[in-house]
């Protein structure tokens, strides 16, 4: 039985949590291995409209097992409202979440370093991060003063933790800006009463995972954010703080990579980003208005507008190479409806010469100009096409056109929210592992 990584291709919100709910009914686990609140999934059933932070998108099946792995960072107080929220929708997760015991947490001081860090910043250093304390918590961890899970079963020895955290180093930042540290007891406390509430889902995944494993189940990876937002390989320092890219699955759920049979790229059919970093297509008239109204691309979970722009084929290939792509999903292909022309970025110039590939300097990528390939619109409403077959030429013209750049067939495309309106090439790798 095949284990599939879904994995972000570009700069985030391509539309990954639409495309494992999807999948999730052919799979017994979903497991999410990085990344925390920071992410926001949103899937669409029928009228409800749901939006996910740390909990799998795989939630909605009832069988299916969800594990959020030691490899992401959890703010429990805005877990537990998820949870809540997900029981009030008649979602039961009892005896099916599996949470690690190792993940770090996200403590308020943690959170509030991440806003101190953006708002001291000046325009040309600020991440826009999405301020839900994520860097700070992955430094706390790479530091190794971080505070895992399982740390928060004995107040005391939780508080002692704290201590070194409200003393150390973060406390004077926040003393030397005029604010409280807080009192490490009352915050082991706090944080205490939320590991009671969770401890019934707090376990040792990584053990459980590799027994269901060797039992024959099957796992879909979930990834959260995108390959550009890699903080080894995205667009450095403009990234987020944890690996997005596939390879991260292993360590953020303590499984070999011979588990994996092969992995997914999800891409929009254009490029968008939030937050600031260097974007070659971003189109700043009329047209990125048009993509962003027609793909409602605002942050799921900032609200923020997205920058949008045309698809970065440089990009692309980079992701498929690091990721070893063996399919892409193509999402949101329907905002495309409305244009004459569409484009594809197939190289960038820069300083007279052509590059194939992404520079490192983030300095030279903001210099870079797309050199960009037009094709003919379709302009076909294709929220209703449900068979490949059915789509127009000019699209599958298109799709086969960005497969090649991209490096990888594409197998899915996704022509609106519903779990209906997703449209398998058939016999694609996909399609040949999961039947479909
Ligand atoms: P952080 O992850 O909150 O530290 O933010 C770092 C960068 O990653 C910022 O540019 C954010 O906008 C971006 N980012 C983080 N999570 C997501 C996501 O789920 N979708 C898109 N961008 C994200």
């Amino acid at each position: 039985m095949p284990n599939i990584a879904i994995v972000g291709a570009q700069w985030g919100d391509e539309g990954k949590g639409k495309i494992v709910d999807l999948l999730s009914d052919r799979f017994d686990v979903v497991a999410r291995f990085q990344g925390g609140p920071n992410a926001g999934h949103t899937v669409t059933i029928g009228k409800d409209r749901y939006a996910l932070h740390h909990v799998p998108s795989g939630v909605f099946r009832p069988d299916a097992r969800i594990v959020i792995g030691n490899g992401t960072v959890m703010d429990l107080a805005k877990l537990i409202e998820e949870l809540d929220g997900l029981s009030e929708a008649g979602i039961d997760v009892s005896g099916r979440l599996y949470i690690s015991d190792r993940a770090h947490v996200i403590l308020p001081i943690l959170k509030r370093l991440d806003a101190m860090d953006e708002s001291e910043a000046d325009d040309a250093t600020r991440i826009g991060t999405t301020l839900r304390g994520i860097g700070p918590t992955y430094q706390a961890k790479a530091a190794r003063w971080g505070l895992r899970l399982a740390d928060l079963a004995d107040v005391d020895s939780a508080t002692e933790l704290i201590r070194r955290i409200t003393d150390g180093p973060a406390g004077d930042r926040l003393r030397a800006a005029g604010e409280e540290a807080g009192d490490p007891e009352q915050i082991a406390r706090q944080a205490n009463e939320q590991y009671r509430r969770l401890e019934p889902h707090v376990s040792e995944t990584s053990m459980l995972l590799n027994d269901w494993l060797d039992e024959g189940m099957n796992v879909l990876f979930e990834g959260a954010q995108g390959t550009m937002l890699d903080l080894d390989h995205g667009s450095y320092p403009f990234v987020t703080s944890s690996n997005t890219m596939a390879g991260a699955l292993c360590t953020g759920l303590g499984i070999a990579p011979t588990r994996v049979t092969g992995t997914i790229g999800i891409f929009k059919a254009y490029a968008t980003r939030v937050g600031s970093g260097p974007m070659p297509t971003e189109l700043e008239g009329a047209e990125g208005d048009e993509i962003r109204e027609r793909g409602h691309e605002y942050g799921t979970t900032t609200g923020r507008p997205r920058r949008c722009g045309w698809f970065d084929g440089v990009a692309a290939r980079y992701a498929t190479r690091i990721n070893r792509f063996d399919g892409a999903c193509i999402s949101l292909m329907d905002v495309l409806d409305s244009f004459d022309e569409v484009r594809i970025c197939v190289a960038y110039r820069h300083d007279g010469r052509k590059l194939d590939s992404l520079p490192a300097s983030v300095a030279v990528a903001e210099q870079v100009e797309p050199v960009y390939e037009t094709h003919p619109g379709w302009k076909t409403d294709l929220t209703g096409v449900r068979r490949w077959d059915e789509l127009p030429q000019t699209a599958r013209d298109y799709l086969e056109r960005l497969g090649q750049i991209i490096g990888t067939e594409v197998a899915v495309v996704g022509v609106g929210p519903e779990r209906d309106q997703s449209i398998f090439k058939p016999g694609s790798w996909l399609a040949r592992q999961l039947d479909l």
